[in-house]
């Protein structure tokens, strides 16, 4: 019996929802200084609704990871490029759990938490972090900073990561020639 040559549907589905939802997120906080006062509000609302949604997708990812074994490597990569995409793939995947976790943190730290509840895509009531909701206001004022501090070095290793991720597969695209997208993409 011949083994998978790429990832099942869930996976293949898991990560470029993931994917499409970070790069949405990076977007709309990239933007969010040159729109309208108005829109600020909405934008960072939106922004923390995508957040949790990766958070979540994130738990069905590590599920489906802990379950199955990836499809194997082509025999000709090298040792050291297979060790690199090991340690690519653990660090992307502490990423997408620590980038909405700090950012989590960060707003459950805020001051007017408690006056501004938070709704996931403005419908479905999300909860703040309790114990850090509850810490005293000199407290949570020097965390709220500290998680915010945390959250932007933390999508500073996620740039680095993504695009050493990007750049891994294309060499093995088109430099490796050997079918390395098709592992990661629907078809037959
Ligand atoms: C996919 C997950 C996430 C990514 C990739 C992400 C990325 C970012 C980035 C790049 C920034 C700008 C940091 C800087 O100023 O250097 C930011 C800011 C922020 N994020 Fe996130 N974030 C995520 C999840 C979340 C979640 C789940 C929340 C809250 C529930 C959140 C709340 C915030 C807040 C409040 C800011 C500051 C916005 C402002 O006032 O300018 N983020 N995020």
């Amino acid at each position: 019996m011949s083994l998978p040559q790429r990832y099942n549907r869930l996976a293949i589905a898991l990560h470029w929802l993931v994917a499409i939802l970070i790069g949405a997120n990076l977007i709309l906080i990239w933007s969010v200084n040159s729109v309208p006062d108005s829109y600020v509000r909405p934008m960072i609302n939106t922004h923390k609704s995508i957040g949790i949604t990766v958070l979540g997708l994130a738990v069905l990812r590590l599920l489906w990871r802990l379950g199955h074994a990836p499809p194997p490597l082509p025999t000709i990569y090298q040792l050291w490029e297979r060790r690199l995409s090991h340690w690519a793939h653990i660090g992307l995947y502490v990423l997408i759990f620590a980038m909405p976790l700090s950012g989590w943190m960060h707003d459950s730290a805020w001051k007017a938490a408690a006056t501004h509840p938070m709704y996931l895509f403005g419908t479905v009531p999300w909860p703040r972090i309790g114990w850090i909701e509850n810490l005293d206001p000199v407290t949570k004022e020097s965390l709220h900073g500290a998680f915010g501090r945390a959250h932007s070095l933390l999508a500073k290793v996620l740039y680095v990561f993504v695009v050493a991720h990007i750049l891994g597969a294309l060499k093995h695209q088109f430099i490796d020639r050997e079918q390395e997208l098709q592992r990661m993409l629907p078809g037959k």
